[in-house]
C-alpha cells in the first residue's frame, strides 16, 4: 500500500470533510422526507412478538453494570443450550430498543447515535432460541417483534461460512448482525455521514456485551468477514444497505 492508500483511509477517521460540506444543501435542508426509522418490512412476512425487553433485562439481570464492565470480555466459546426468547429480547432492547419516539421522523433509543439519526439495522442468524425456528429475522424494533425472513436450519453453518470461516460462529445460539442503512444519516450529515455510523455501531456492540455479561451469556464482536457473502445472506442489497458488524452469543 502506498502512502496516499493509507492517507485517504486516515482521512475517515478525522472530520476534516464537515468544512467541505455546504450544510444548507443537506436533503434535511432541502425539506426533502427522510428514509423511515425502520427499514420496511412486506405485510406477507410472518412477525414474531418479543417479550418486554427493558423487562427481561431487568428481571434477568445478575449484576451492577460496574462490575458487567469490569467482567466484560470476548467470548468465542458457547455452551450448546439455547437462549430464551426473553433473553434475545433484553439484548434487541439493550443494543437497538426505542427509548422515546419524538416525532414520526426521528426517535431515541437505547444507544445514542449522531444525530438521532439512528442508520443500522438488526438481523439475526438463529441458531439455538427457545420458541424460534432456526433462519434469519429482522429485528422491528418499533413493534417489539421479529420479521422472519426464512427458517433456515443451516444458518449457523453459513454465517460462520460469511465470516470467512470463524468456526464458533455457528455454534453461537444466535449472531446478530447490524447493517447500515446510510441514506438514514446522510440525510441529515451528507458526506460526514459515514465515519457517525462506524461509531454508532461501537456503542450498539458494547451494549451487547454488557447485557450478555449481565446475563451470564458472552459475546464476540467482529469485523472481519466477507462483506459480499454477508450481505447475500441476509438479503440485503450490497449499496443502499450492508453489513457493517456482527456479533455471535451464546451461554458462556
Ligand atoms: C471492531 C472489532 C472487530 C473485531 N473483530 C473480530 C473478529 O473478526 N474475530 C474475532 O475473533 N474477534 C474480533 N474482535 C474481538 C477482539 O479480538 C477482542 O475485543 C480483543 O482481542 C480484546 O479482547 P476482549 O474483548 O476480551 O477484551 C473484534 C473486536 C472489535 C472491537
Amino acid at each position: 500500500m502506498t502512502d496516499s492508500h493509507f492517507k485517504e483511509n486516515r482521512f475517515f477517521l478525522k472530520d476534516s470533510i464537515r468544512q467541505q460540506i455546504d450544510f444548507s444543501r443537506t436533503d434535511q435542508n432541502r425539506g426533502l422526507p427522510p428514509p423511515p426509522l425502520q427499514a420496511p418490512c412486506p405485510p406477507e412476512v410472518v412477525r414474531v412478538d418479543l417479550p418486554d425487553g427493558r423487562a427481561a433485562l431487568a428481571r434477568l439481570g445478575r449484576m451492577a453494570v460496574g462490575e458487567a464492565i469490569a467482567r466484560r470480555e470476548s467470548v468465542r466459546h458457547f455452551q450448546a443450550t439455547a437462549l430464551t426468547l426473553e433473553e434475545l429480547a433484553a439484548l434487541l432492547w439493550a443494543t437497538q430498543g426505542v427509548r422515546k419516539v419524538l416525532s414520526p421522523i426521528s426517535a431515541l433509543r437505547t444507544v445514542p447515535s449522531a444525530g438521532a439519526r439512528h442508520a443500522l439495522e438488526t438481523y439475526l442468524a438463529v441458531n439455538r432460541v427457545e420458541g424460534l425456528p432456526a433462519g434469519l429475522y429482522r429485528y422491528l424494533p418499533f413493534d417489539g417483534q421479529l420479521a422472519q425472513l426464512a427458517i433456515d436450519p443451516q444458518i449457523g453453518r453459513r454465517a460462520a461460512a460469511a465470516c470467512l470461516g470463524q468456526r464458533f460462529v455457528a455454534l453461537a445460539a444466535v449472531t446478530l448482525f447490524w447493517t447500515s442503512i446510510p441514506a438514514r444519516m446522510e440525510w441529515r450529515y451528507d458526506l460526514a455521514a459515514h465515519k457517525v455510523i462506524a461509531l454508532d455501531a461501537g456503542h450498539v456492540c458494547q451494549n451487547l456485551y454488557l447485557a450478555c455479561e449481565s446475563l451470564g451469556l458472552g459475546a464476540c464482536a467482529i469485523a472481519a468477514y466477507d462483506q459480499e457473502a454477508c450481505d447475500q445472506l441476509l438479503g440485503v442489497d450490497g449499496d443502499e444497505e450492508f453489513t457493517l458488524y456482527l456479533a455471535p452469543v451464546g451461554k458462556r
